[in-house]
């Protein structure tokens, strides 16, 4: 029988305010998924990033699911309830509709949910970042399981040698396309550099590979709450699930792609590019200028559906370094203020609050001689899965 791993999020209130969570809400949380995920779960793990609340859970109905989603959801509005209470900031705040509508997809949590051949011993990680967007996971995942100075097992297993397919998701125009690595390496390339608009949504195995042939190994949530909500609401901070070990990245190929504190957008405001720092669940709060942005990996393994673990990844000296240079990187760029590249560009400021405030300089501009020249994308909220 096949395992499905379901990796739902959500930013329900914040401790004061987007900085963290808040224990008891969490608890409640918690407490809704264990009385109500009874006969439907065989196993789950409540954590936390920042101010998002993450529900891991393992069942057998599939992607997808409405029960499943629905008791996210449910989840979510118990806390919500607890934040309300005490006064958290933003309770409630990625909660986008009223009511549940059978699947929690364009309602505001961020989803990330893979069907598996579980293996004999099934080991993955769970990266969560907050105050970022879902592109920020195309540079590791890529590194991870297409660059061989990350991954030598691209090089040295002859499961990885031939490489992985990648299903990557235009989330402007609502279109997606699958293309192979090593072979269209330099077109994917060409697309996931832009990080606000293609975003590595899925990594499947090649049908060639002898130990899990066209498996879904890696899978990242991919949601816009700017785009469900028309405006900006809070940040879409991802997660992903990433199946390790035996024909794929290994354990440390993998949390190595986070060994260079590389630049992500999302950061105060939702406005300005930042480090993401890989950190313990020790060092998961949001506070120098509601940041930096920051990653932490839960490693698990999984059998006949319960999860044993987790293991806490980056608490480990190896990645003070990266701590290191990610934090000389933060000195470095909080003294351009709000200057760009440090703030965002303006179209990707569009989703911000920035328009309404310079909406009021609207009728003080006058006309230059001069031919304007910007086009403007369109913006789709169709769900293209
Ligand atoms: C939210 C975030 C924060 C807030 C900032 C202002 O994910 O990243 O940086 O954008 O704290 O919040 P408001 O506008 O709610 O006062
Ligand atoms: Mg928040
Ligand atoms: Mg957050």
């Amino acid at each position: 029988m096949k395992t499905t791993i379901s990796h739902i999020k959500a930013d329900i209130g914040s401790l004061p305010g987007h900085s963290s969570v808040y224990e008891p809400v969490v608890q409640e949380v918690g407490k809704f998924i264990k009385e109500h995920g009874n006969g439907i779960l065989t196993d789950h793990f409540i954590s936390h990033v920042g101010d998002d609340i993450q529900i891991t859970m393992i069942h057998n109905r599939g992607v997808d699911n409405s029960e499943i989603h629905e008791l996210a959801w449910d989840a979510f509005i118990a806390g919500t309830a607890v934040a309300k209470k005490v006064g958290l900031y933003g309770a409630g705040q990625d909660l986008l509709k009223d009511s549940f509508s059978g699947n929690i997809k364009g309602m505001g949590p961020g989803v990330a949910e893979m069907e598996i051949n579980a293996r004999k011993s099934e080991p993955f990680i769970i990266y969560m970042m907050d105050k970022t967007e879902p592109g920020a996971f195309n540079f590791p995942i890529f590194k991870m399981f297409a660059d061989p100075y990350n991954t030598p097992g691209l090089v040295i297993d002859p499961n990885m040698h031939d490489g992985f397919k990648f299903e990557i998701w235009d989330i402007i125009e609502g279109k997606k396309i699958y293309l192979d690595t090593p072979d269209h390496m330099y077109d994917i390339m060409g697309m996931i550099g832009s990080k606000s608009r293609y975003v590595i949504k899925r990594v499947f195995t090649k049908k060639n590979h002898e130990k899990l042939p066209d498996e879904n190994v890696s899978v990242i949530t991919t949601d816009k709450l700017s785009f469900i909500a028309g405006e900006y609401v809070g940040k879409d901070d991802p997660a992903g699930i990433v199946r390790i070990q035996s024909g794929l990245p290994a354990s440390g190929e993998s949390l190595e792609a986070f060994s260079h504190p590389y630049l992500v957008s999302g950061w105060m405001r939702g406005s300005f590019n930042g480090p993401l720092m890989p950190v313990g669940m020790k060092n998961a709060n949001m506070t120098r200028f509601d940041g930096p942005p920051r990653v932490v990996a839960l490693g698990f393994v999984l059998k006949d559906g319960k999860l044993t673990g987790p293991m806490d990844m980056f608490d480990d000296p190896a990645f003070d370094g990266a701590r290191k240079t990610a934090v000389d990187v933060v000195d470095y760029l909080r003294r351009m203020g709000p200057f760009e590249p440090h703030r965002l560009p303006e179209d990707e400021m569009e989703y911000t609050s920035l328009p309404k405030v310079l909406e009021r300089l609207k009728s003080q501009f006058q006309h230059i001689d001069m031919e304007p020249a910007k086009k403007k994308l369109k913006v789709s909220t169709k769900d293209f899965d």
